[in-house]
């Protein structure tokens, strides 16, 4: 949903739900009154700045911040027991650098965080929506793209991951007809996962075949 066609009175309802404290951890972080999060509570990290939407269990975030640790990791996630397991998991492995915001990513993403400050944002198995009336809740729509490059820095990458045949070939018509060049052989995906760590939601589906996409914006 684009900020400016929310009306005032929506965004108000919506941001107080979005400003509830559910659980208080240093890692956790919400908008302020105004609907923002300032880049100072998001990075902590001297590397690399990643956005990822749907961290489901924060395998991937584990992953990612093994390998990078310097890095900054900010996750949305909206289930609130999938954040108490994402947070139990860093805790175990001792990982720092990571934000989880637990906000709809529909709401007011791009309004939300601070513009041009991400070099990778990932989307990994966004729920399908597989019915035809519920097409709208997809979080890979035509204006995808452009809400994307407000986000990212020069040269981002948008990371996304699907097994629903449809919304794969929607993804990439999408992204064929955007600023953004496939980092995949044609025609634009494979079949294994390039992070190599499979997400528990991979593993539930491994009857499907996935796609894994990745693509750069050429822009400036
Ligand atoms: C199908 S799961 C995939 C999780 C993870 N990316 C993986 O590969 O295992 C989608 C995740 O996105 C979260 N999610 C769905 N819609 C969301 C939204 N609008 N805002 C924030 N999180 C959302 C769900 O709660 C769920 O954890």
């Amino acid at each position: 949903m684009s900020p400016e066609v929310i009306h005032p009175e929506l965004r108000a309802r919506l941001l107080s739900i979005a400003r509830r404290k559910i659980v208080d951890h240093p890692f956790i972080v919400q908008p302020d009154a105004e609907g923002l999060i300032p880049a100072a509570r998001l990075f902590s990290g001297t590397g690399q700045r990643i956005l990822e939407l749907g961290a489901g269990s924060g395998e991937l975030c584990l992953d990612w911040m093994k390998k990078h640790p310097e890095d900054s990791y900010v996750a949305f996630e909206i289930k609130w027991d999938r954040i108490r397991r994402i947070l139990r998991l860093l805790e175990r492995n001792n990982v720092q650098n990571v934000r989880i915001v637990p906000v709809n990513f529909s709401w007011f993403l791009e309004s939300m965080l601070p513009g041009k400050s991400f070099d990778a944002i990932i989307a990994y198995f966004p729920d399908p929506w597989p019915k035809r009336r519920h097409w709208k809740h997809r979080l890979v729509q035509p204006d995808f793209p452009e809400q994307v490059i407000a986000l990212l820095r020069r040269g981002g990458q948008v990371h996304l991951a699907t097994d629903y045949a449809p919304y794969a070939r929607k993804m990439l018509r999408v992204f064929r007809r955007s600023d953004f060049d496939s980092q995949m052989p044609a025609p634009g995906f494979i079949r294994s996962n390039p992070f190599q760590v499979r997400t528990r939601f991979e593993e539930l589906t491994s009857e499907r075949k996935p796609h894994f996409m990745a693509w750069t914006w050429r822009g400036e």
